[in-house]
């Protein structure tokens, strides 16, 4: 048999010819509109988590230095972050506009950093839900292809999957249509990136980046929710909410995302499906949702205010505070994935599912390696987990310094030389060189990572040490 390769990612400019209709109508949309360079950003003064800032000319300027704003994330429906461009790593800016307060303020997550933060990595998985056919550099933890990604948003291969056998043949070759998936594989289309969970574990070997709609995403990661469902709102938690709500568990899949959303022109078909479902309804002429469907503040991110998907009662009581034990949302529960979440949640329980967890692959050995109290043990958990991940930032890091200990700094140098080209924004690893670096070399080390970092006391110091001997 004769083998061919599979179809690849063609933009979603190629759908227009055929498509017209729908390519105009989803360019309007938020998804599609969620990232991109910056044109232009207004100038605007402000303070945000106890700083002062100012932007003029596409620029943050702030106490000690000014960082550039290359990309934006975010489409503006709840807000905007900034994305600054370092040498081809990005990095995420401190302040972000928030829409429905009208204002500047810090990031999400940022609001208690005392000093400005400039060095927060911008990895794959956030421009992975936020735009399309991203060009990670291999071997680095935040390096890009110029551009970083070839579509702004989301396109439409994200939902359809891959297109250029399509367009070749369009008839031959068919498109994932979501609506006619099964209901696991049609919900995996907006889990993708409409769902997190508490933890989101990607299985040994695979990464959510490769899945392509018309797959299951149990395949590439197992999700865990807390056990007990969770009150607050999040960001991505559209999917987990609805799966609570008394409508999904009670109908099944029937109901979908795509039930009261279209997905082309983002119009809110709520009203006729909540009648459809309840025909006996009460307050019919009122809109369902406004009573039903709140609208929320949003625990993690900065002002957002989202809508909870819970469709509850008032009356029900709600479930006491989240916390305690996880339960695989999809996937599987097993040692190595329910290791690894609670790893993330920073809970004591990480360490016996991580010993018992099959394979014991890097992310695990990564993961003990952290938890061994034992430096000698851990140091071999660090070199075995570069065997496999010669990149993985955090073992070049420690693994360095436990040499380095030991008065083997050529070695440890060349570990953390390797962690900066994966990350120049590791200021453990700048400032652990400059120690073993001559007086000249560590200045030219110190003066390059200010550039990225101005405002960093630390490398400052180290700076006016390594001038003064
Ligand atoms: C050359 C014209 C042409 C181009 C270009 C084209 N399509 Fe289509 N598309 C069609 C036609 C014709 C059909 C109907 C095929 C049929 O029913 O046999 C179709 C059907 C579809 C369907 C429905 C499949 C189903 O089973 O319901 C989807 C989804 C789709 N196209 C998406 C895309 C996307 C995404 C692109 C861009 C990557 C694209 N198309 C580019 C002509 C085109
Ligand atoms: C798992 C997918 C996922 C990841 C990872 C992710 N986001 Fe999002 N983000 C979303 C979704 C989905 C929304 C829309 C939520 C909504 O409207 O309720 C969103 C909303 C936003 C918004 C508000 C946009 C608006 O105007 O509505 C900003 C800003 C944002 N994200 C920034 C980021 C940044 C920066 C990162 C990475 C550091 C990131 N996100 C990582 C999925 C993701
Ligand atoms: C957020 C996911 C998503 C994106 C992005 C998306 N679609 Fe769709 N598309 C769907 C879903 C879901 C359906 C099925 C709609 C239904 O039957 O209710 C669909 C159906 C279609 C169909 C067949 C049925 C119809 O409505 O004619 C075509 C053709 C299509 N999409 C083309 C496109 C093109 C072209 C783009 C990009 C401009 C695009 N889609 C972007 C989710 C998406
Ligand atoms: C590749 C990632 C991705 C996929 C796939 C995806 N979304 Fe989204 N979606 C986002 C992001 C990111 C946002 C936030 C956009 C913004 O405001 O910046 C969003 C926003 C939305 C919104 C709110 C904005 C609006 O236009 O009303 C709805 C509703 C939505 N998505 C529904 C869906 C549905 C339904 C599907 C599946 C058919 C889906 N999404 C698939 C990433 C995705
Ligand atoms: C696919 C069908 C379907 C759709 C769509 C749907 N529901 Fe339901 N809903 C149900 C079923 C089934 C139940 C459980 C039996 C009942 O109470 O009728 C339910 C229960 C409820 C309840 C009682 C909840 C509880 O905790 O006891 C409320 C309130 C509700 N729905 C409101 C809505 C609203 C508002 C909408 C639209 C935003 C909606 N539903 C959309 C099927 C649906
Ligand atoms: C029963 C109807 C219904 C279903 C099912 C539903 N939504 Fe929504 N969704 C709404 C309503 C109503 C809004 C608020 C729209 C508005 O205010 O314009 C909304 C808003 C959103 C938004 C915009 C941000 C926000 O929170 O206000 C996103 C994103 C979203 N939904 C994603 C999803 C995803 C993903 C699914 C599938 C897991 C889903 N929705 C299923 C009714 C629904
Ligand atoms: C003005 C606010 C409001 C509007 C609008 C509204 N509801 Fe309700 N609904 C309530 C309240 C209040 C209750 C009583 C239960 C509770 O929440 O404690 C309720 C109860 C329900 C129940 C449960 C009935 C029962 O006793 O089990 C359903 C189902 C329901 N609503 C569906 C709908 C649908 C469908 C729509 C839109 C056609 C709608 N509601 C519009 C406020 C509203």
């Amino acid at each position: 048999m004769l083998l061919s390769v599979a179809a690849v990612f063609i933009g979603s400019q190629m759908c227009r010819s055929c498509h017209v209709g729908i390519y105009d109508a989803y360019a309007q949309t938020a998804m599609a509109k969620s990232s991109g360079r910056v044109e232009s950003v207004p100038p605007a003064e402000f303070n945000a988590a106890g700083h002062r800032y100012k932007i003029a000319n596409n620029r943050l300027f702030f106490d000690g230095g000014s960082a550039a704003m290359d990309y934006f994330i975010g489409s503006n429906a709840a807000g905007r972050s900034y994305v600054r461009s370092h040498e081809g790593h990005l990095f995420e800016l401190p302040v972000t506009w928030y829409e429905q307060k009208q204002k500047w303020d810090a990031s999400p997550g940022y609001e208690k950093e005392a000093t400005i933060h400039l060095t927060r990595a911008i990895e794959p998985s956030c421009l992975q839900c936020h735009s399309s056919r991203v060009r990670p550099v291999l071997g680095t933890q935040n390096r890009f292809g110029e551009p970083p990604f070839l579509e702004n948003g989301v396109s439409c291969e994200r939902c359809h999957g891959p297109g250029s056998e399509h367009v070749k043949d369009p008839a031959a070759a068919k498109m994932v249509n979501p609506a006619k998936l099964e209901p696991a594989r049609r919900d995996a289309v907006c889990s993708q990136c409409h769902l997190t969970g508490e933890a989101r574990i990607e299985k040994a070997g695979r990464k959510i980046s490769d899945y392509k709609p018309g797959e299951l995403l149990s395949d590439y990661a197992s999700y865990f929710v807390s056990a007990i469902g969770r009150r607050d709102l999040k960001v991505t938690s559209h999917v987990e909410k609805l799966a609570a709500s008394e409508c999904k568990m009670a109908s099944g899949d029937v109901l979908w995302c795509g039930t009261c959303h279209e997905p082309h022109t983002g119009a809110d078909r709520s009203q006729q499906a909540c009648l459809g479902c309840h025909e006996k309804a009460h307050n019919k002429t009122e809109r369902c949702a406004g009573c039903h469907m709140p609208r929320k503040q949003v625990v993690d991110a900065g002002h957002g205010v989202m809508t909870d998907h819970s469709i509850h009662l008032r009356r029900k009581a709600q479930a006491a505070p989240a916390q305690s034990s996880i339960t695989a949302f999809l996937g599987t529960a097993d040692d190595r994935s329910l290791g690894l979440a609670y790893a993330e949640l920073g809970d004591q329980r990480a360490r016996e599912h991580l010993l018992r967890a099959s394979p014991q692959d890097w992310q695990v050995q990564l993961r003990l390696a952290v938890l061994e109290p034992d430096a000698a043990k851990a140091a071999l958990l660090y070199e075995s987990v570069l065997k496999q991940n010669p990149y993985a930032t955090a073992a070049l890091v420690n693994l360095g310094t436990h040499l380095a200990k030991q008065g083997r700094t050529a070695e440890a140098g060349r570990l953390w030389q390797r962690a900066l080209a994966a990350n120049p924004g590791l200021e453990e690893a700048v400032l652990n060189l400059s120690l073993i670096r001559t007086a000249k070399e560590a200045q030219a080390l110190l003066r390059r990572y200010l550039e990225l970092n101005p405002v960093s006391q630390k490398a400052r110091m180290r700076l006016a040490e390594v001038s003064s001997n």
